[in-house]
């Protein structure tokens, strides 16, 4: 009866995208087996996993934050439905972001940039069988060991179809710009940053910077954010090799057209949704998503003031370049920026 149910609520979340029927007819885990990994997954006190406490819940379904969730759902299918013509089908590539929890039945894609060390930190928590009690006994680095967590690229077909038809599918996003200055000042105004100062900052100051000195060229120590700007916008760039993740567009990295997030979060209200998340896992779980009260974190002012010094030319194909993530997470055009 309850297998009955969990189909009915899939079809009806519109959930069957071409992925799911192309992994479908490729390939699917028999029935019994099905329902196998499905008595595993953690059901909460309510005798719910998180995809049902999401769509079957009536406690849940009343509440404002249930229709935020709902209508950031459905803009983000409207507008995927507009903006994207073909659907090209996934590769197991396509999924190395996508974090599995198959003790609570959850998919996250991390977005680097959007608190994805603590989401990450939180996730070894949950699948850590007792191993962590508080995320933030974990340190940084060893939250990003990718051998900590398992990702959705390192399953069979069948038992990537599987998981997501039945696993609660989350992402968390943030304004496109402030995100690029965070990375931009993470990874080139940091000097413990030695390894993207070599990988990256010495190839954008020999292709950027006319005169550069032999100092800059060897150490790539001190890149401006308008010669990342321009090495973004250099067609060679992306010639080459992807964007690196941390200013690889949120639609590149998470394919959000593609796999159907049951919950789209917000850096902006980080808080808040952390929590909706961990409460439909179920409260016994007993986690609090850690707060992050840093008084350097990249805001919207802050944005501005390095946008200056890039002229409308240069803002308006900046702009272009990210416009998906801006049209998909509903975020306005910037105030701050003089394309119009
Ligand atoms: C989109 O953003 C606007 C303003 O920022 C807000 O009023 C509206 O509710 C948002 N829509 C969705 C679907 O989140």
């Amino acid at each position: 009866m309850r297998k009955c149910r969990v189909h009915r609520m899939v079809l009806a979340a519109g959930l069957g995208s071409l992925l799911l029927v192309f992994f479908y007819f490729q390939s699917s885990l028999n029935p019994a087996a099905e329902d196998r990994i499905l008595k595993t997954i953690w059901h909460g006190k309510s005798g719910r996993s998180p995809l049902q406490a999401l769509y079957n819940n009536e406690e849940f379904e009343q509440s404002s934050l249930q229709a935020i969730h709902q209508r950031r759902r459905e803009l983000l299918s409207s507008m995927c439905n507009r903006y994207t013509r073909k659907r090209r089908l996934l590769t197991p590539d396509d999924l190395r972001h996508l974090v599995v929890d198959d003790v609570h039945g959850l998919l996250y894609c991390y977005v680097p940039k959007v608190a994805c060390t603590n989401w990450k930190r939180v996730l070894m928590v949950l699948t850590g069988q007792g191993k962590y009690q508080d995320p933030l006994e974990i340190p940084a680095n060893e939250a990003h060991v990718s051998s900590n967590l398992r990702t959705l690229s390192e399953y069979s077909i069948p038992e990537i179809n599987y998981r997501l038809r039945n696993y609660l599918k989350f992402i968390f996003v943030r304004e496109p710009f402030e995100r690029l200055v965070s990375a931009y000042r993470n990874k080139f105004t940091r000097s413990y940053n030695t390894a993207f100062h070599k990988r990256y900052g010495t190839k954008i100051i020999r292709r950027h910077r006319q005169d550069p000195s032999d100092e800059a060229l060897e150490q790539g120590h001190d890149v401006r954010f308008e010669e990342f700007v321009y090495y973004l916008l250099d067609p060679q760039t992306q010639h080459e090799e992807p964007f690196n993740e941390h200013w690889e567009r949120v639609h590149s990295l998470c394919h959000p057209c593609i796999i159907h997030y049951d919950v789209v979060g917000k850096y902006e209200t980080l808080a808040r949704d952390a929590s909706y998340i961990l409460r439909l896992v179920g409260a016994d779980a007993g986690i609090k998503f850690p707060s992050s009260s840093k008084t350097t974190r990249t805001n919207d002012d802050m944005t501005a003031k390095f946008f200056q010094n890039i002229s409308p030319f240069y803002q308006r194909r900046l702009f272009n370049l990210y416009k998906m993530d801006y049209l998909l997470f509903n975020y306005t055009v910037p105030s701050y920026l003089r394309i119009r």
